[in-house]
């Protein structure tokens, strides 16, 4: 039995005549570029997120960048991110000017917390860089510990900037939509994202009115009004086609939710008995979106070789920690244990809303068998 990481083409099926539809009426109004489309999404996500302002951009790694120059950080600055995640947010602070300065991760729930996120900052502050911003993830899906995320920031005077990229739909532990607690939150909507569009696409949540304008002209050539650059910016709007597809998928997250919700559950009882590491439930009013599962173990290269073998599709996020890459090696690698021994343990397993209960049982099953032999 083929079980794919991800069914993208099933899902898209379930939706396909109403997101064609949509996207006729862009076509058939011609507003391509801005317009009611956008505005109507924005206004849709701005109210999931419970935040006043949402503002569409081309793509995730986008949002991060254009927020951070919209927060006034460039050159001669420094900002913090988990080595453990995907290169955007360390590619948009580096893409600023600014340098990026990687923390560590906690080994429960492989996301930077108010401790390893001080450990930077120490070492940053030792090595007299000037930190202006915690860029923590929501990784695979699960929420950051956002309190005490934005008691520290309060405390020592950074902006937080969440990249939410991962996280559509999650809670953090007080119950917020995630990317609603920082001073702006950054999502992508890259196709195999919880809330995926017909391409590229991402958004920037926030309740400043003073930075969703400053985003606004930023995505638009840094225009104040028609033909007036106030300063530079570039073109990075959220395309209208997109904007359409991404408010008709908007009303089935939540059922897409329930389902990872389901699947990540079962996972949890029945391979609770194996000597993997497993991705915990955090605990209401919490939310995890489980865009990924991802369970860490002894032995992930070959258990991954053998799954493939009987038709089962894993994926190592990630092999190499962000401080590792060898386009941040002039930055002075630090030793960040818990992300790099991650970086050799975990293997994402096939998750995905219409995944049914036979392929799950597949995984189960090969996964038990690979443990027996
Ligand atoms: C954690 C994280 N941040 C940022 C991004 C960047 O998003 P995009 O691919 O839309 O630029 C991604 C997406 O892949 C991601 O996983």
């Amino acid at each position: 039995m083929r079980v794919p990481l991800v069914d993208l083409a099933a899902q898209e099926a379930s939706v396909a005549d109403d997101v064609l539809a949509a996207i006729a009426r862009v076509g058939r109004e011609a507003s391509f570029i801005l317009g009611p489309h956008v505005e109507a999404f924005e206004r849709r996500l701005a109210r999931d997120c419970g935040t006043a302002r949402a503002v569409g951009v081309a793509s995730g790694t986008d949002a991060i960048e254009l927020t951070l120059r919209a927060l006034g950080i460039g050159a001669g600055d420094a900002v913090v991110t988990p080595a453990l995640s995907f290169v955007a947010a360390a590619e948009a602070i580096a893409t600023t000017g600014a340098r990026p300065v990687f923390c560590d991760v906690e080994p429960g729930t492989m996301n930077a917390s108010a401790r390893t996120l001080e450990g930077a900052l120490d070492r940053a502050r030792s090595a007299g860089l000037r930190v202006r911003a915690l860029v923590p993830v929501h990784l695979f899906g699960r929420c950051a510990p956002l309190p005490e995320l934005c008691d520290l920031a309060r405390r020592e005077g950074l902006w937080l900037v969440e990249d939410a990229a991962q996280a559509i739909g999650a809670r953090d532990e007080i119950g917020r939509p995630a990317g609603g607690a920082g001073d702006a939150g950054c999502f992508s909507f890259f196709p195999t994202k919880c809330l995926g569009a017909w391409g590229d696409g991402g958004a920037v949540v926030t309740a400043r009115e003073d930075l969703a304008d400053r985003l606004r002209r930023l995505r638009a050539h840094g225009a104040a009004a028609p033909y007036v650059h106030a300063e530079l910016g570039r073109n990075s709007r959220l395309d209208a086609v997109q904007a359409a597809v991404l408010l008709t998928k908007i009303d089935r997250l939540g059922a897409w939710q329930e389902a990872r919700a389901r699947i990540a559950g079962r996972y949890r009882a029945e391979l609770a008995r194996l000597p993997l590491v497993l991705p915990d439930e955090p605990a209401a009013p919490a939310a995890h979106a489980w865009h990924a599962f991802v369970v860490r173990c002894e032995g992930r290269d070959a258990l991954a070789e053998q799954l493939l073998e009987q038709g089962i599709q894993t994926r190592v996020y990630y092999p190499v920690p962000l401080h590792r890459q060898p386009c941040f090696a002039a930055l002075d690698p630090p030793r960040l244990p818990v992300a790099e021994r991650a970086c050799e343990s975990a293997l994402a397993l096939p998750i995905f809303p219409t995944m049914s209960d036979a392929q799950q049982a597949h995984v189960i099953e090969q996964i038990e068998r690979f443990f027996r032999s």
